[in-house]
């Protein structure tokens, strides 16, 4: 049967216009390749210039345009010309939250042909997913700022749902079991956070309980970060706030070879009706943007993960060994990798793999 799937595509803003022209690329590779698979790409020019002319990140019907679409696939956004609150608040956020895309899945995998930057760490030896609840915690926008000059004050509250809590650790457990994974880690600081995090580990041990054939883990974010550093490899699925697996999963791309390398997906497990989000877990890197200097395997990992939620799982294998198998070559990588190739030749070099399988 041929399928059709309507991608709504956001480059956004710096290098994310680079990257996900090279991720289109591969999916219109993938779509020559595999006839019953078709994708049709609108494209949104929104982002910070749109922010610059209409003083919108998006059209204020944005949500309702894009809630047509099968997914979302968007480059990144955020602009020195720009406060970052603006950007991501206008943007980033709402669809997410708006769509209640509440799984937040980040994967990294210590590829053939890549070093970690740390000693002892052989190849395919990190294999690590972070799975970040998306709607709420640290990011909810509650709270505010009053009074003026030193009488300044700010209040950001956290808010920590029961439901929000148990379905994102739910998915943590249920995730592991389909892929054979062996452990789930849960990453709190609810020694000092007496409230959302508490529930949080709470929680954790009740649904953990319903999953007797998983190994669990509960660590504090400090020691953790610590620890994925010192012991990669004693990681496996870690699920944690907002806010936590925002940081972790930098923290994660970092010693599997960089932000160049680490994809992401937004989506709502149970409930398809709104499009999934696809961005990779790297900003608009305002300091390599226009150079060509990207490298464009986090979006194509990225479009990866979006071929496998649109149930393209043949597209989604085909395209991640043509990764694999560019990074073991070693030949054609961008600068972040020890390479000289443009972000183009890097994508292009991927659709020839693809194309010679
Ligand atoms: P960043 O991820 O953009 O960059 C951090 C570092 O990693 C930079 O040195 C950058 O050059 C490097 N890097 C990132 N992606 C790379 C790639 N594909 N290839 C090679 N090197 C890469 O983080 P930042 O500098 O903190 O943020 C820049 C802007 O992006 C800010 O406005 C921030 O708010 C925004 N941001 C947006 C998203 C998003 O839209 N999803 C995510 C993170 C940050
Ligand atoms: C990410 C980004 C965003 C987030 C920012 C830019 C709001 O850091 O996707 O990791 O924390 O959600
Ligand atoms: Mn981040």
């Amino acid at each position: 049967m041929k399928k059709s799937h309507q991608i709504a595509v956001i480059p956004g803003d710096g290098i994310g216009t680079e990257v996900i022209s090279e991720g289109v690329k591969c999916l219109k590779t993938l779509s020559e390749i595999f006839e019953s698979s078709q994708f049709e790409f609108e494209y949104f020019p929104w982002g910070s210039e749109y922010y610059l002319r209409h003083g919108r990140m998006i059209p204020e019907d944005g949500l309702e345009i894009l809630k047509n679409f099968n997914a979302i696939y968007l480059g990144a956004v955020g602009d020195p010309r720009i406060p970052d609150d603006i950007t991501l608040h206008g943007l980033l956020l709402p669809i997410k939250m708006g769509f209640d895309l509440y799984v937040g899945l980040r994967p990294v995998y210590l590829f053939k042909g890549i070093e970690s930057p740390l000693a002892h760490i052989l190849e395919e030896e990190i294999d690590i997913v972070v799975i970040r609840e998306n709607t709420e915690g640290e990011y909810s926008n509650v709270g505010g700022i009053v009074g003026i000059e030193d009488r300044e004050l700010a209040v950001q509250s956290g808010l920590f749902t029961r439901k929000g809590i148990e379905r994102i650790i739910t998915f943590a457990f249920e995730y592991a079991r389909e892929k054979g994974r062996k452990k789930v880690t849960s990453i709190t600081k609810s020694n000092a956070q007496r409230y959302g995090m508490v529930l949080w580990d709470r929680i954790f041990k009740e649904v953990s309980s319903l999953f007797p054939d998983i190994q669990k883990e509960s660590k504090l974010i400090d020691a953790a970060c610590m620890d994925v550093v010192r012991n990669p490899k004693g990681y496996d699925v870690i699920v944690a706030s907002n806010l936590f697996a925002d940081i972790l999963s930098d923290l994660t791309a970092s010693v599997t070879g960089g932000m160049g390398l680490a994809p992401g997906a937004s989506f709502n497990p149970g409930d398809k009706s709104f499009p999934g989000f696809f961005d990779p877990v790297h900003g608009s890197a305002p300091d390599i943007a226009g150079k060509g200097l990207a490298n464009p395997i986090a979006a194509i990992l990225t479009a990866k993960m979006m071929l496998d939620y649109l149930g393209e799982e043949e597209a989604a294998g085909l395209l991640f060994q043509a990764v694999k198998k560019n990074l073991s070559k070693k030949k054609v990588r961008t600068v972040d990798l020890g390479g000289s190739s443009k972000t183009n030749e890097v994508g292009e070099d991927i659709v020839t793999i693809l194309k010679s399988r």
